[in-house]
């Protein structure tokens, strides 16, 4: 069901006291919100978040997930390693592990399969570089990073989907997407899973922007009709900041 949701991407940071420090004054000034509030900490202190947050409305998910259900992947971690622990949401196809890790749509097709079959929710993230949109090429390149790792799925497996639509030269870099550029990719996107399935299924998907969200853009971005929330990476880290996104929608 599409919902409203801000994300917190921690990435590689914070280690485990200031995994607790973080929690703890994001639990102490969370506003009131229908909003779905989630944070990715680093696997290694997922399951203390987890504990932590035990009574709260914040959700713990993790950065990433692996496609096999077990055996000798060295440095990987499983699907029912995160259920284990309480974890049910996995972030997939982050645009530093396409980048830095090889994760080509093909790998992040099996990740999403298989994260579906285990009953996690996947926010699946994509968007286009720098030259692509320069090229005007960034419809196509969206159009085709959905296809190749979404568009096997049935119907039915979208209510487990949630969506991040980043441009990876708005991420980190302090250069946001325009809330107009922003709403006129998110309708595409929603027009692109019309196409394939049908008004049902595109409507109730979550579309998420990302890419350098920050207090001062988060309202207009958020204001946007197809922009459902935001996965927030730098601003995540200062709890002062992710509330006042958090605020925002
Ligand atoms: P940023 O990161 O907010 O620091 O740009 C966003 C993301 O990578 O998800």
């Amino acid at each position: 069901m599409r919902s409203k949701i801000v994300a917190g991407n921690w990435k590689m940071n914070k280690n485990r006291t200031e995994t607790e420090a973080l929690l703890a004054e994001l639990s102490a000034k969370l506003p009131d919100t229908n909003a779905e509030v989630m944070v990715a900490p680093p696997y290694v202190n997922l399951g203390e978040a987890v504990r932590y947050l035990d009574d709260s409305i914040i959700a713990v998910i993790a950065q990433n997930m692996h496609f096999a259900e077990s055996g000798a992947y060295t440095g990987e971690i499983s699907a029912d390693m995160l259920l284990d622990i309480g974890v049910d949401t996995a972030i997939i196809g982050h645009s530093e592990r396409r980048a830095y890790f090889g994760e080509t749509d093909a790998i992040l097709a099996k990740k999403v399969a298989f994260a579906l079959e285990k009953n996690i929710r996947t926010m699946f993230c994509f968007g286009e570089e720098l030259e692509d949109r320069k090229s005007g090429n960034h419809f196509n390149v969206v159009a085709d990073q959905l296809k190749n790792a979404l568009f096997s799925l049935d119907a039915s497996a979208w209510k487990n989907i949630v969506l991040a639509y980043e441009p990876v030269w708005a991420i980190g870099t302090g250069e946001t997407a325009s809330p107009e550029q922003a709403q006129e990719m998110h309708a595409f996107i929603r027009k692109t899973i019309t196409d394939r399935y049908d008004a049902n299924v595109a409507g109730n998907v979550s579309i998420l922007y990302g890419g350098s969200v920050k207090p001062g853009n988060a309202n207009e971005i958020f204001s946007k009709p197809d922009v459902d929330g935001g996965l927030i990476g730098g601003a995540s880290l200062v709890a002062d900041d992710f509330i006042a996104i958090i605020k925002a929608i």
